[in-house]
């Protein structure tokens, strides 16, 4: 279980939105209540599929605002290899907060010091069947765990359950470390499962397919945090 009563973040993963309106879907998804906005960033060669780039995080950046002007997260995840360069690139074009999978970078260690020397947060992202011992040495460093509970590269996929033995894992791992650090899950994440997946220890939610595509944004979100405050 997380610490006493976690802020819980929903963040929706535009990999699901109408590519063809994402400005539009953005704003929407703000104003329906999400915390974050994940950005799945693929790249057709650590992962089988090809989204998106800095340019289209920069188009964003002015449309992640809520309604009183204050900034929404941008939570780039980069399924990327390798991961330094393109983490400079959307750290230059507004992203908050940036988490690579640390089986893409050679130095894990210096990629982690690269996108915090941007003034970003730094994230590791862990598949689901990688081992987080590099944590033992970088724990301290960052600022948040990604859990993949599908195998990275599309939307729509269902729930890995060995997920969740890693959620609690992870969640030792952050309150022996004493440190602010977020954790995250990733993949197959719906309104049937984000509570047993906040059981486990997790605080912050990607949610693609349960959210985007669907009539009412605001009705999911508003659901989801109902299951996650019971
Ligand atoms: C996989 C992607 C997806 C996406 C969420 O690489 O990272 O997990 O964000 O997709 P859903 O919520 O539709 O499983
Ligand atoms: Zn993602």
């Amino acid at each position: 279980m997380p610490s006493s009563n976690p802020v819980y973040r929903i963040a929706p993963s535009i990999l699901s939105a109408d590519f063809a309106r994402l400005g539009d879907e953005v704003q929407a998804v703000i104003a329906a209540g999400a915390d974050w906005i994940h950005f799945d960033v693929m790249d057709n060669h650590y992962v089988p599929n090809l989204t998106f780039g800095p340019m289209i995080c920069q188009a964003l950046k002015p449309h992640a605002k809520q309604a009183d002007g204050s900034a929404v997260p941008i939570d780039v995840h980069l399924m990327v290899q390798p991961v330094d360069a393109l983490a400079a690139a959307f750290a230059d074009a507004g992203a908050d907060i940036i988490s690579f999978h640390p089986d893409a970078s050679g130095h894990v260690h210096r990629s982690i010091q690269a996108i915090k020397s941007k003034g970003c947060k730094a994230g590791l992202v862990f598949n689901p069947a990688a081992p987080m011992d590099v944590l033992d040495w970088v724990i301290d460093d960052i600022d948040l765990i990604l859990i993949m509970s599908v195998n990275p590269g599309f939307g729509g996929q269902s729930f890995i359950d060995s997920a969740l033995r890693k959620i609690e894992d992870a969640r030792k791992r952050i309150d022996a470390c004493g440190k602010e650090i977020r954790l995250e899950v990733d993949g197959g994440i719906k309104l049937e499962n984000i509570a047993r997946v906040a059981a486990a220890g997790a605080d912050t939610f990607v949610a693609g397919s349960a959210i985007f595509g669907k009539p009412d944004y605001k009705g999911v979100i508003d659901a989801m945090r109902v299951a996650l405050a019971k």
